[in-house]
């Protein structure tokens, strides 16, 4: 276990299941009593410099968590060597992380999903544009996710 790692969680648009991972790691090394630096971003530009969607916001207050102030932005080259793990939501994000990347990244760049036994490889789903359970599904397996990556990181 590392000592105040630097964990980047990082989805298309940055307003819906990135955010939600953000919350999820943050509470997870809180209620861990550990400290870590962790922030989320999009690959995509769509949504820069917006709140995370009014559904997800819901499913974090659902669970004692307030996302309202966060703020959506774009993953950029320095992101790269900041952070010490890059986690992508889908294997979509992944594949864009890899060719973002540059040579002098040393950021390690994984799936959140493959630090669940069985789930390895797989995706997230994207919930935008489905309903408000989609948005508690994502949350349920964001959180499983986050609690089995404490382990590891
Ligand atoms: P996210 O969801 O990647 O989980 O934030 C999306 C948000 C917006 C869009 C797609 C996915 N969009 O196409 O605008």
């Amino acid at each position: 276990m590392s000592e105040h790692p630097s964990i980047l969680l990082v989805c298309l648009g940055n307003i819906c299941r990135s955010p939600l991972a953000e919350a999820a790691f943050r509470d997870a090394f809180d209620n861990a009593g550990r400290s870590a630096h962790i922030e989320s971003a999009g690959t995509a530009g769509y949504h820069i410099g917006r709140p995370p969607d009014p559904r997800a916001i819901r499913v974090a207050a659902a669970h004692g968590i307030d996302i309202s102030t966060y703020r959506a932005r774009r993953v950029n080259t320095n992101d790269f060597s900041a952070f010490d793990y890059i986690i992508a939501l889908d294997s979509s994000n992944f594949d864009d992380l890899l060719m973002l990347a540059p040579e002098s990244a040393s950021a390690r760049i994984v799936l959140l999903l493959d630090a669940l036994p069985g789930q390895e490889g797989q995706s997230v789903a994207d919930p935008y544009y489905g309903d408000y359970r989609g948005f508690q599904e994502a949350w349920a397996i964001i959180r499983n996710a986050a609690q089995a990556w404490l382990t590891k990181i």
